[in-house]
């Protein structure tokens, strides 16, 4: 595994910027967001109105918590691009997230904001470990997901040589990895599995690859599954956090110095927890739902996001900006199965301390009877010998039983049972009557 030294000259100074001068320059940026959007973006101007505030009564960064929130349904709402700060003229690039159901989400860049995203992916990458003069292997998808072309404008600005492969076509992934010698991968982590069971079925061994960096996200996955990624790999494995509607990825990264949670780059963004159900701001260390605040963003800044995601924020380590720990799950991916709320995220960790199961596995949802159930597909390790087979099933039933207290029927598959995506997995499969 690399040796991650880092040379504080290296870093942006505001990375080690006293908490102080963050804050007076999340303040002053905070401030004229405001009041850009209030002039410029209707959407803005009439919510503000509704809730008595003015962009001048922000005299804290505390008296956010005053103004309303922007939901992924506003953003529905003015569809394609009612929520522009701009004239479309101005706007360089769109992106798109698909989501599962209705309308894209739309996101617009002017120049500018390309190239803070730029600035802020190099930060990211260099944060994870990645060095100038890097190879670096981008199978994230390319297109109107920001994902590719987020990562592969960061590694650019950092001075890397990109390799522009996007999603898909695992066995040529595995051709591009042994011939260029990359030293970064960013993938999803599922999508990585993929790779390294096609690296096996070549007879590949993953620990003898180039690669030393992984950059992984676009979806939830948990510290064992780390675990196992760098034990299989002998490569550093580390977290990057984004959404299309803030930005990309890189609104936050883990440092492989320390891969203690991800550090929020709060230059840019401003974030709080809320209460998911009541709305209020709850204090650093509780766990909500994080809330993201346009610190620069020029096409489309968002106040007040409701991200969906369940995290908490803890103070800073490696740098000034504070952390955030990795995410627990999206609200839309928790089940209710007979009253216990279950996250993807709790299963795979489970599923993990079984030896003879592969971390590939699906929650599938449906409701015989009128009750809830949830069977988890899960695979057998290749090499396992099938008759492990249902002793593996069961011993993961019982610690679901035991730890999560629900009842689940869990399904053992044989090597490559489970579906497989070459870019965020769908964890949950509801096929509940509707
Ligand atoms: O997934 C941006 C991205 C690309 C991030 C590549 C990291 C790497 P969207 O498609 O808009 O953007 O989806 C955003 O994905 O609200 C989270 O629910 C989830 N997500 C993203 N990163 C993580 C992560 C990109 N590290 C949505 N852990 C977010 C858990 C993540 N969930």
């Amino acid at each position: 595994m690399r040796d991650i030294d880092v040379d504080p000259a290296s870093l942006d100074p505001v990375e080690t910027a006293s908490r102080d001068e963050l804050t007076e320059l999340q303040f002053a940026r905070l401030r004229q967001t405001l009041q850009r959007v209030y002039q410029h973006v209707p959407h803005y101007r009439e919510t503000f109105d509704a809730a008595g505030v003015h962009p001048d009564d922000l005299r804290s960064l505390a008296d956010l918590a005053a103004f309303p929130c922007t939901t992924k349904e506003d953003l529905r709402r003015r569809y394609p691009f009612g929520m522009f700060a701009v004239p479309r003229e101005r706007v360089v690039r769109v992106h798109a997230s698909s989501g599962t159901t209705g309308r894209p989400t739309v996101a617009g860049y002017t120049a500018a904001d390309i190239d803070t995203w730029s600035a802020l992916m190099a930060r990211s990458i260099r944060a994870a470990g990645g060095r100038p003069g890097d190879v670096v292997h981008v199978a994230y998808g390319y297109g109107l997901f920001t994902g590719g072309l987020g990562a592969h404008y960061g590694a650019e600005r950092l001075g890397c040589t990109v390799v522009p492969v996007s999603g898909g076509m695992t066995e040529r992934q595995v051709m591009l990895i042994q011939d260029f010698r990359p030293d970064v991968i960013m993938v999803t982590p599922s999508y990585l599995l993929a790779i390294v069971d096609e690296m096996h079925r070549q007879g590949i061994d993953p620990a003898a690859t180039s690669l030393s960096v992984g950059i992984l996200g676009a979806e939830p996955w948990t510290g064992d599954m780390r675990t196992e990624i760098e034990s299989r790999l002998d490569m550093h494995a580390v977290d990057i956090y984004g959404l299309s509607e803030v930005m990309g990825p890189g609104v936050a990264v883990e440092c492989a110095e320390t891969k203690d949670g991800l550090h929020l780059w709060e230059d840019h963004f401003y974030p709080e927890i809320i209460d998911p159900v009541t709305g209020a701001v709850l204090p650093d260390g509780e766990v909500g739902e994080l809330v993201l605040t346009s610190l620069t963003k020029e096409a489309m800044p968002v106040i007040r996001y409701r991200t969906r995601d369940l995290t908490r924020l803890l103070p800073g380590t490696a740098r000034t900006m504070r952390r955030m720990e990795r995410i627990t799950g999206r609200s839309d991916d928790m089940m209710i199965v007979r009253g216990v709320n279950v996250f993807p995220t709790q299963i795979e960790e489970l599923l993990l301390r079984v030896p003879a199961l592969a971390p590939h596995f699906q929650c599938v949802l449906t409701r015989p009877d009128r009750l809830d159930t949830l069977t988890v597909q899960v695979e057998r390790r290749p090499g396992s010998h099938p008759d492990d087979a249902p002793a593996a099933g069961d011993r993961l039933e019982s610690l679901v039983k035991d730890v999560i207290g629900v009842t689940v029927t869990v399904r053992v598959l044989d090597p490559g049972g489970v579906e497989r995506s070459a870019g965020k997995m769908r964890r949950v499969v509801d096929n509940r009557p509707s």
